[in-house]
C-alpha cells in the first residue's frame, strides 16, 4: 500500500491541466468522497496494525498534498486567463440576445431610398447648417417675399444668414452647382423649423428630396415616378392625384395626395373623411433655379419633389403623434423589432 501511495504522490505532482473543467475532473477523481484517496482511507482499516503509523502518515500527505496541487491548478488556471490554455469555448450557445429595432423613421428612410434606387436615383447629402443661398435665394425665394415665411427658420446669425436648414431642398442646389445633368438623385435628411411641437408637428423632422434632370423630362415623368413610389410604399390598390400648389423653385408646382391606406377611400379620421392624405410637394424645377446652378434651362428640364418621413412613417404604420418618433419609449420603438 506505501508503494501505491507513492506512486499517487508522483502523480499528483505532475498534473497538468488546460482547463477549468478538467480541474474539476481531477477533484472529483483524487478528492471526491468515492474518489481514489477516501478508496485509500478505506482500505487503510483493513491494513495490519503495524502498519498503520507509516501508512497513515503518507497517506495523510497524500491528501493534503492533493488538495493544495488541485488548488494551485485552479488558481493558476483562474489568473491566466488571457494566457494560453483558456477555457473559452467561442461554440458555446448565449443566453437569450435581446435584438434592438431599427427606429421607424429609418425603416421608411431606407425603404424610400429603396424604392428609388431601383428607379436610377443615388443618394447624396447636404449640411444641415446652411446659408441663405442654399436654402433660399437660389431656390428663388425672393429677398422680403412672404414665401420665406413659409418656413419659419431657426437663425444661426442674421447677416450674413447662417440658418438650419428649412428643408433638403437645399442640396438640390448643391448637387446642380457640382454637376451637369443627367442629374437623377435622391437627398434624406434632417430639418428643423421653429414650430409648436404637437402631435403633427416638431422643430425637427426628416425629408426625402429627389431631383431628376435631364433633357425632356417631363411632367409625366414625374407623375408616373410619384406613382410608381406611391404603389410600392403604400401597396398596390393605392391611387395617387396632384393638385396645384406653389413653391417658389418650381413652375408648375403640385401637392400630392394618395387615396387613404387606412380606409381605402371610403372616408376615415386620418384622411378627414374625404379619402385622400396629403403626402408630398412637387413639381417642375424652375428654369430660374437651373440658371442660377449654371444649367442651361433652354436645354434641360427636371421635376422635384420632397416629402417628410416622418409623415409618410406615420400613415404607412397608423402612428398618430408625431412626438412618439423623438421620445424615445422602447415600448413604442419594441413594435418594429424585425422590420429592416
Ligand atoms: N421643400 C418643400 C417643403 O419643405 C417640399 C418640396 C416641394 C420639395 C416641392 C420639392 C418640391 O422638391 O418640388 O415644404
Amino acid at each position: 500500500m506505501l508503494e501505491k501511495i507513492e506512486q499517487l504522490l508522483q502523480e499528483i505532482e505532475n498534473l497538468s491541466v488546460s482547463s477549468g473543467d478538467e480541474v474539476e475532473r481531477l477533484r472529483l477523481r483524487y478528492l471526491s468522497k468515492k474518489g481514489v484517496i477516501s478508496t485509500l482511507f478505506e482500505e487503510f482499516k483493513t491494513i495490519p496494525n503495524e502498519q498503520k503509523r507509516a501508512v497513515g502518515q503518507l497517506l495523510n500527505k497524500l491528501k493534503s498534498r492533493a488538495g493544495q496541487k488541485l488548488e494551485e491548478l485552479k488558481r493558476s488556471f483562474e489568473e491566466g486567463g488571457d494566457e494560453e490554455g483558456v477555457d473559452l469555448d467561442l461554440t458555446r450557445p448565449t443566453g437569450q440576445l435581446r435584438l434592438g429595432a431599427r427606429h421607424p423613421v429609418s425603416i421608411v428612410r431606407n425603404e424610400i431610398i429603396g424604392i428609388f434606387s431601383r428607379l436610377g436615383y443615388t443618394v447624396a447629402e447636404g449640411p444641415e447648417i446652411e446659408n441663405d443661398w442654399y436654402n433660399f435665394s437660389a431656390l428663388n425665394f425672393p429677398a422680403e417675399h412672404p414665401a420665406r415665411d413659409m418656413q419659419d427658420t431657426y437663425f444661426i446669425r442674421q447677416d450674413p444668414a447662417i440658418l438650419l436648414r428649412t428643408h433638403t431642398s437645399s442640396v438640390q442646389i448643391r448637387v446642380m452647382e457640382e454637376m451637369q445633368p443627367p442629374i437623377r438623385k435622391i437627398f434624406p435628411g434632417r430639418v428643423f423649423r421653429n414650430e409648436a411641437i404637437s402631435a403633427r408637428a416638431h422643430c425637427i423632422f426628416h425629408q426625402v428630396e429627389g431631383l431628376y434632370v435631364d433633357t425632356n423630362v417631363s411632367f409625366a415623368d414625374l407623375k408616373q415616378s410619384l406613382f410608381i413610389f406611391a404603389r410600392e410604399l403604400f401597396g398596390e390598390q393605392t391611387r395617387i392625384r396632384l393638385r396645384p400648389s406653389f413653391f417658389p423653385f418650381t413652375e408648375p408646382s403640385g401637392e400630392m395626395d394618395i387615396s387613404c391606406n387606412i380606409c381605402g377611400g371610403k372616408g376615415c379620421t386620418i384622411c378627414k373623411y374625404t379619402g385622400w392624405v396629403e403626402i408630398l410637394g412637387c413639381g417642375m424645377v424652375d428654369p430660374q433655379v437651373l440658371a442660377n446652378c449654371h444649367i442651361d434651362p433652354e436645354t434641360y428640364t427636371g421635376f422635384a419633389f420632397g416629402m417628410g418621413i416622418e409623415r409618410v412613417t406615420m400613415l404607412k404604420y397608423q402612428i398618430r403623434d408625431l412626438r412618439l418618433f423623438f421620445e424615445n419609449d422602447v415600448r413604442f420603438l419594441k413594435q418594429f423589432q424585425g422590420a429592416i
